[in-house]
């Protein structure tokens, strides 16, 4: 890869100041990142830009919930083992322990150099105190590039932050889109695209939703998607550790797996119970019993008189990656709302079906593993019954677990 260096004069309250400027993109402005000095700066090139080969870049990620760990976790083991140098900046949007420090454990990775510990907030608040505390970081390390994953809160902040350092920006699962901006994923993922100097497309129908904004094909790139890689590494370990089934006295493709969480399914009531009572039926009519592994925000509510959970549902806490992806590839069914949950299904042979109006997966569909079901009861039952009867041999639309190599090898050209 190559750096651009040069000794830059820095004016300063009239005090000129040396600056040695380092960077792997060459600058878009003359302003630039020194912690200490706040007022307005003035820099003046005393010599040319010079390009300079260096082996590897220093990279950094920046994430904050369970599925970015997740779905991290093979580019900074990639990284590992090709000796790159990289930092982990955790925000903390995500803290309980089933839901952070538990995957940790499990998919063997570093404790994070830096941890935000920003907490559960309103959206502006957490995404404000998450670029403040990125920016403050970055300006001290400078790496050549952050690397973000996903759509969370998390993800644009890191992406806000890095855009406007002279740093790159990559964004990893970019160009999916549901065109539903009422959903605050959506928002997060078209401003991250539009920020990044590296767009990693899992599919075709990413990349061409990215053409289709107009960003250019020379920042994207076609890489599959890294939870085939977290899958392809941790599945054969999750079917022999798991003691899942005789933990919840469940028997393999007999249940129904369900997760909830979206904002929009939890925090409209009459849409969860609407839910709770179709996946319930379903469970009835297949006489397969439901576990539902419960996201914080949905286990408080179940765990209040508002919602009264049918007798069929188990309610437990959030699983670990190993016993979840075991829960997923022995279900007879998995319903779920969240993103990362329909690609899981899909890549394990599972039938899914969706309790959303629409998806930023839609390859799980075309390929037949995934239906877009709402949140009627009724074509909950209707849908969950076809999907049981359906051949389950479809074609796994998101790349053959190499996304991480790919990825760490378009950061080191
Ligand atoms: C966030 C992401 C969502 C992603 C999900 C992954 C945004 C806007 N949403 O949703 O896209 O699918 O993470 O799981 O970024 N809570 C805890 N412990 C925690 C974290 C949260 O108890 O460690 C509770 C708090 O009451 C909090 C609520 O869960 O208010 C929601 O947390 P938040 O991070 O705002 O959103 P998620 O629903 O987790
Ligand atoms: N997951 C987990 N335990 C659970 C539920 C989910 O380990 O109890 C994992 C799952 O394997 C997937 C990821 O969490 O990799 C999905 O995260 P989530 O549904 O919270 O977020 P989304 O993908 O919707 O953003």
């Amino acid at each position: 890869m190559c750096v651009w260096t040069s000794i830059l004069y820095e004016l300063t309250n009239n005090i000129l100041i040396n600056v040695r400027y380092t960077s792997s993109c060459r600058p878009r402005s003359v302003l630039l990142p020194t912690s200490q000095i706040t007022i307005a700066r003035v820099f003046m090139l005393n010599q040319p830009l010079i390009p300079v080969v260096v082996d590897k870049p220093s990279l950094t990620f920046v994430f904050g919930t369970r599925p970015e760990i997740i779905k991290l976790s093979p580019v900074i083991h990639e990284c590992t083992e090709r000796k790159i140098s990289y930092d982990l900046i955790h925000t903390g949007q995500h803290y309980s322990e089933k839901l952070d420090d538990i995957f940790f454990d499990q998919l063997d990775l570093p404790t994070p150099e830096y941890n935000l510990a920003v907490g559960s907030k309103s959206h502006g608040r957490q995404t404000g105190e998450m670029i403040a505390g990125i920016e403050e970081i970055l300006d001290e390390t400078t790496p050549d590039t952050v690397l973000v994953q996903g759509d969370t809160n998390s993800v644009l902040a890191g992406a806000i932050a890095a855009s406007k350092l002279p740093i790159n920006l990559g964004h990893i699962e970019a160009g999916l889109r549901s065109y539903d901006r009422e959903m605050p994923e959506e928002t997060n993922r078209v401003l991250t695209d539009h920020t990044s100097d590296y767009l990693f497309a899992p599919t075709e129908t990413s990349v061409q939703n990215l053409q289709n904004e107009g960003l250019s094909d020379e920042l994207i790139h076609l890489t599959g998607n890294t939870v085939v890689d977290a899958v392809y590494k941790h599945q054969q370990l999750a079917d022999r550790q798991s003691t899942l089934h005789t933990d919840f006295g469940i028997d393999p493709d007999e249940f129904i797996l369900l997760t909830v969480h979206r904002a929009e399914n939890i925090d409209d009531q009459s849409r969860f119970k609407n839910i709770l009572d179709g996946v319930s039926r379903l469970g009835q009519k297949l006489g397969a019993p439901i576990l539902y592994p419960a996201h914080p925000r949905a286990k408080k509510l179940v765990e209040s008189v508002s919602i009264c959970v049918p007798d069929n549902i188990r309610v437990v806490d959030p699983l670990g990656y190993l016993d979840f992806l075991h829960a997923e590839s022995s279900a007879r069914l998995v319903v779920t709302d969240s993103g990362g949950v329909q690609e899981e299904a899909c890549i394990l042979g599972t039938p899914c079906i969706t309790v959303r109006h629409n998806t930023e997966r839609p390859e799980t569909v075309s390929v037949g593993a995934n239906s877009i079901v709402g949140t009627d009861p009724n074509a909950i039952i209707e849908c969950g019954l076809e999907a049981v009867s359906k051949p389950t041999d479809w074609p796994i639309p998101f790349g053959n677990g190499t996304a991480a190599a790919t990825i760490i090898d378009i950061c080191c050209r």
